[in-house]
């Protein structure tokens, strides 16, 4: 059975009739909590639909995404590796899709594709929600792949004061300090770029962050992007650290624990991306009726 046909993960619109069909794409995709917050979603707002798995082959992705809207399916989420497939498959990208560099919601209307990206406005919502001021707030954001991309916008466009984007190697990092410099010039925010060994020198971070996130792909092979050295000169006990990866304690909030930060991992983000594609699909009506922090709470407990 080839996994990009649609009717053996369930996501066959034909097979639920007179139900909205939708379903997050990616590779592999058993583990995604996606579908139980949209159940929640759903049942908040009263809407009937159904919202299934999807597991394209590695290079299948615009086949199976095309197959699916064809069956007359209203709408996807995008997850790793397809994030790029999905903003080349879609026929109009907002504006925010175009800058974030990578699309992870998709839905139909009149034979058009069209892609957004809710990620980053999703990792602003939880932050706000936990109470973490960023108006004026000094950000250290670590990595410089496209999870980091993805979130620069909605956190240059809450006016921190500073943003510097810290990576490996230096050239990416300078990267998206140009593309992004437009943007944190009209919020009046000072973006800039450090390698992750200029984080040892107190001399090149100046004070420690309010906020550090970290966007590296290095949480899930449970290293930490910061040596000692860095973590003594960016963390104090009032930062907050937040790591985008959900599900452990990882060895990036470790560090942060230890020099007495507040830490929170990636699961409240993930919840509010989707709060934000729901909210694409179904109507902004629904915003007062949905209640992401509940579904939240029921995945922690
Ligand atoms: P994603 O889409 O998840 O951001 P990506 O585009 O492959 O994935 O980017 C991965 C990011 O994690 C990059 O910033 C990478 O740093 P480099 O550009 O220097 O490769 C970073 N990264 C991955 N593993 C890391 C590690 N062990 N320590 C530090 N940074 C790491």
């Amino acid at each position: 059975m080839s996994s990009t046909n649609t009717s053996a993960l369930h996501t066959d619109p034909s097979l639920f009739s007179g139900m909205d069909v939708y379903a997050v794409a990616g590779n592999p995709i058993s583990h995604s909590k996606s579908p139980l917050i949209h159940q929640r979603f759903a049942e908040q707002a009263k809407q009937r639909m159904h919202y299934g798995r999807l597991q394209p082959e590695m290079d299948s992705f615009a086949q199976a995404a095309k197959a699916f809207f064809a069956a007359g399916g209203k709408g996807m989420n995008v997850t790793v590796p397809f994030k790029l497939d999905a903003q080349n498959l879609a026929d109009v990208l907002t504006p925010r899709a175009q800058l974030a560099g990578a699309v992870n919601t998709l839905w139909k209307i009149e034979g058009k594709i069209f892609g957004d990206n809710t990620d980053g406005a999703g990792l602003v919502r939880d932050l706000l929600a936990q109470g973490i001021a960023l108006h004026s707030a000094r950000i250290l954001l670590i990595g410089a792949g496209g999870a980091a991309r993805g979130v620069i916008g909605p956190l240059l466009e809450q006016s921190p004061k500073v943003l510097i984007i810290a990576n490996r190697s230096s050239a990416k990092a300078d990267e998206l300090v140009k593309l992004f410099a437009d943007l944190a010039a009209s919020q009046e925010v000072a973006l800039e770029s450090r390698t992750l060994a200029e984080l040892e020198d107190s001399a090149k971070t100046q004070h420690p962050f309010d906020l550090v996130i970290n966007a590296t792909a290095a949480g899930l092979t449970d290293q930490s992007p910061l040596t000692p050295k860095a973590v003594s000169n960016i963390f104090m006990p009032s930062s907050f650290a937040y790591d985008m990866v959900y599900g452990k304690t990882t060895a990036f909030m470790q560090q942060a624990l230890q020099r007495g930060a507040r830490v929170s991992d990636g699961l409240g983000m993930l919840v509010e991306q989707a709060a934000d594609a729901f909210l694409l699909w179904r109507g902004s009506q629904l915003a007062t009726v949905i209640n992401p922090r509940a579904v939240l709470a029921e995945l922690r407990s």
